[in-house]
């Protein structure tokens, strides 16, 4: 144990010198009656507090339990997961719809099932730590694509030696908020026969009135493009979901291994999930109001708007951006606060996210203050 003893404590010394600690803080949680003002999550619409979400998954506790109790092909699967699958479908206007437990699972599981060392994969660089992982687990040869660079994808895809490819690309990118041309990306897949995975884990419930990027580019259904999203963003609860056509479902459940040697996403979360779709098609307006905040959120900092909630501000330095997300939460303002290596760019950054019921006033008031504590110039305490 010494030696690997010795390496622990140099790589922690290392990560304080280098400003890059990580911390888990319950204080910074910013759950209901905390007064905090919540700039950091991703319940971009605000239905993981609604009555109507919360009330659903009790419900489903007093009907199925508090877990499910086995893997989906097991005895896991429960009508509240089909109700899951199919509100899912519905929304996003989808063939077919697979859940699992969490948004990482589906997408290490729908890379390891497509991939194969005969099939290439090509990647955006600012893609999400699981899509990078399903691409190494699924032993295919694998192509950084320069960010939204479709002249290099055309590149890439035009000139490989493999027969099948796929091409997996984020709606709207986490870090940074910008967003893919799904249009061309698609059109670009199909004209080479490349399958088309699109991470929509922040654009469902956020972009084209709720339904997502992919159905607002007209893609919904289209046979080579298929889906991914989180339960834990927009959603409100937990878990995560594969949609698109039912072969490329058929062909999950029977390898994709996140899928089947994992405990079935927990019933509350599944029914909560599912009643968040029901809100997000009656209410497009909750949406609305989040792009409404974003552009508030960015005006006030000085930075491009972003399309989706998450509006970004560069800090001047990696221990800057945590004295600022501080300085901040002193203030009573919480906001995420993003260093390498989860910034693609290697720029430290304040994550600043648009949530629909936010106070306007406080949300620009705080946008500034986060703009001016990012600068090394500013005075802090
Ligand atoms: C783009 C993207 N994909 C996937 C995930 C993983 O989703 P989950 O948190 O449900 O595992 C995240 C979560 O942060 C994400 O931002």
């Amino acid at each position: 144990m010494s030696a690997l003893r010795d390496w622990l404590v140099s790589v922690d010394r290392d990560r304080r010198q280098a400003g890059l600690v990580r911390r888990t803080d319950a204080r910074r949680n910013p759950g209901s009656g905390s007064g905090l003002l919540d700039l950091a999550s991703n319940d971009y619409l605000g239905l993981g507090d609604d009555p109507r979400v919360r009330a659903a998954a009790i419900r489903a506790i007093e009907t199925y339990g508090a877990g499910a109790g086995a893997s989906r092909i097991v005895t896991g699967t429960t009508a509240g997961h089909d109700e899951l699958e199919r509100e899912l479908a519905v929304l996003t206007g989808q063939p077919s719809c697979l859940a699992f437990s969490s948004g990482y699972a589906a997408n290490i599981g729908v890379l390891t099932a497509l991939g194969s060392p005969d099939t290439l994969i090509v990647s955006d660089e600012h893609v999400h730590a699981s899509l990078i992982d399903g691409a190494r687990l699924s032993r295919s040869p694998v192509r950084i694509c320069p960010h939204n660079d479709v002249v290099a994808l055309e590149a890439l895809l035009r000139d490989r030696e493999q027969t099948r490819a796929v091409v997996v690309v984020e709606s709207i990118y986490s870090v940074l908020g910008d967003a893919t041309d799904l249009a061309r990306v698609a059109a670009l897949c199909a004209t080479y026969d490349a399958l088309l995975v699109v991470d929509e884990a922040h654009g469902i419930g956020v972009a084209g009135r709720g339904r997502g990027a992919v159905h607002a580019a007209g893609l919904a259904g289209a046979p080579h493009v298929v889906v991914t999203v989180t339960l834990s963003k927009a959603l409100g609860t937990q878990g995560g979901a594969v949609l698109g056509p039912p072969l490329v479902r058929e062909h999950l459940v029977n390898t994709a291994r996140t899928f089947i040697f994992d405990t079935g996403l927990a019933p509350a979360a599944a029914v909560g999930a599912a009643e968040a779709c029901r809100i997000i098609a009656a209410e497009p307006e909750r949406a609305g109001e989040l792009h409404r905040i974003a552009a508030l959120i960015a005006d006030a900092a000085g930075v491009p708007h972003a399309p989706g909630a998450v509006q970004s501000i560069p800090a001047d330095s990696a221990d800057r951006a945590v004295a600022a997300a501080d300085a901040l939460f002193d203030e009573g303002v919480v906001v995420g606060c993003f260093r390498p290596p989860s910034v693609p760019d290697g720029v430290s950054r304040l994550r600043l996210v648009a949530r629909a019921g936010v106070d306007p006033e406080r949300a620009v008031r705080a946008a500034r203050l986060a703009a001016r504590l990012s600068r090394e110039e500013v005075r802090l305490g």
